[in-house]
């Protein structure tokens, strides 16, 4: 399903914001086709260039709130809500403030989950890909994952649901596992094979090693986790 909320060849998207990839693009389709937006008041906690914050405002969401830690990402979100006249409150800090403004009916995530050796690899990753800190994410993949799972059940209201993004790499099953202990149901409602980006292409080797992708994978698979909670 394709969505007509983002175009990933948008020659404006700055290199020092996160440009919107085939992830975007997976979560918010994930969202549309799911129906969470209409009347929700929803969070998106690594808004980025706001590419989903304003997905779920222009989908009908009665309010969005969104976060991120970049200066320029929050300037961005600001910007372009401003410009397509959405009702976006972007605020600069953690996803982890969200707590203060919930609970939300829905909570939209597309967090750093890359998985980071212990050799220095950033002049092997072209500026394309954006700032490392909107990809690494801990030799494990799991640095904001983990936090993000465990304030699952705070973030949300009774009966609300909450949709991540990330790759293989960073463990499917441990999200759902994590979710799931706490008393939520949680499975996977999307995924897509997609090529190697740049921090791929320069990682894929060392993630094979670790054991974290399959020898001689030329794909990496993204999957969207959808969390509902009691
Ligand atoms: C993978 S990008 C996703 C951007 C956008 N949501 C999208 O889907 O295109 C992750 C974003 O998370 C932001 N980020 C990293 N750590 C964060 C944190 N602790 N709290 C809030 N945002 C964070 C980065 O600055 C980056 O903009």
């Amino acid at each position: 399903m394709t969505s007509a909320y983002t175009d990933f060849d948008a020659p404006d998207i700055a290199v020092d914001v996160y440009p919107p990839q085939e992830d975007s693009q997976l979560l918010i389709d994930a969202m549309v086709q799911a129906g969470l937006a209409p009347g929700a008041r929803v969070a998106d906690l690594c808004t980025g260039s706001g590419v989903v914050a304003l997905a779920a405002a222009m989908a009908g969401a009665k309010e969005v709130t969104a976060f991120d830690i970049c200066p320029k990402a929050v300037q961005r979100a600001r910007q372009d809500a401003l410009a397509v006249g959405a009702r976006v409150d972007v605020h600069r800090g953690s996803w982890a403030r969200a707590v203060e403004f919930g609970p939300f009916d829905v909570v939209l995530a597309n967090p750093p989950y890359v998985p980071v050796g212990p050799e220095d690899d950033s002049d092997a990753i072209a500026a394309e890909a954006g700032p490392s800190q909107a990809w690494n994410a801990g030799p494990d993949g799991r640095l904001v994952l983990d936090p993000m799972c465990a304030a699952a059940p705070l973030l949300l209201e009774e009966g609300g649901t909450m949709l991540i993004v990330h790759s293989e790499c960073s463990n499917v099953q441990h999200t759902l596992s994590a979710l799931r202990a706490q008393g939520m149901s949680a499975e996977v409602v999307a995924q897509q094979l997609i090529p190697f980006g740049p921090v791929m292409t320069a990682r894929a080797p060392w993630l094979m090693r670790a054991g974290l992708l399959s020898p001689g994978s030329r794909c990496e698979r993204i999957i969207v986790i959808r969390a509902d909670a009691p």
